[in-house]
């Protein structure tokens, strides 16, 4: 079976995982690791003005906007969910909000996703797969707060 071919039976969201599991953060782990082993945020309390036009992209579905080492997104439900930026598997800061699989957090050094509420979704490296530190969300009129 031809790569094409391969790929197209897997489906658009494993095609994307198999082609793109490290888009710009392989070569960071393969030279010197620069930018991991960075601390998961703690002491989380800040808030964001949805009204804000720097905060716009938390209007839409999908949507997310990192501030203090957090991921502020507006997931798929149109909920607002907040997780580290800071990955648990290796430090680095590249945790993202993604719509694939129902929307979930990925990290794309090494390819680790995570559910909503932190859970691992997969193992990288053969280690074991550790937790991603959520946060709480609270939601007052324009104003959304993010806190441990
Ligand atoms: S640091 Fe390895 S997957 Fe995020």
């Amino acid at each position: 079976m031809e790569r094409k071919q391969f790929l197209k039976s897997m489906g658009a969201a494993a095609a994307f995982a198999v082609s793109f599991p490290c888009l710009h953060g392989c070569s960071k782990d393969e030279t010197t690791d620069e930018g991991g082993d960075k601390e998961v945020p703690t002491g989380v309390d800040f808030t964001l003005d949805l009204n804000d036009s720097a905060n716009a992209s938390l209007m839409n579905e999908g949507g997310y906007v990192l501030k203090n080492d957090v991921v502020v997104a507006k997931n798929l439900d149109g909920e607002y969910v907040a997780a580290s930026q800071v990955c648990s598997h290796q430090g680095y800061d590249e945790v993202r909000f993604v719509s694939q699989n129902g929307g979930i957090f990925y990290c794309d050094v090494h390819g680790s996703q995570f559910e909503l509420d932190g859970s691992p979704i997969n193992q990288v490296d053969g280690s074991p797969a550790r937790p991603l530190k959520v946060f709480n969300i609270e939601l007052s009129e324009s104003i959304l707060r993010v806190f441990e």
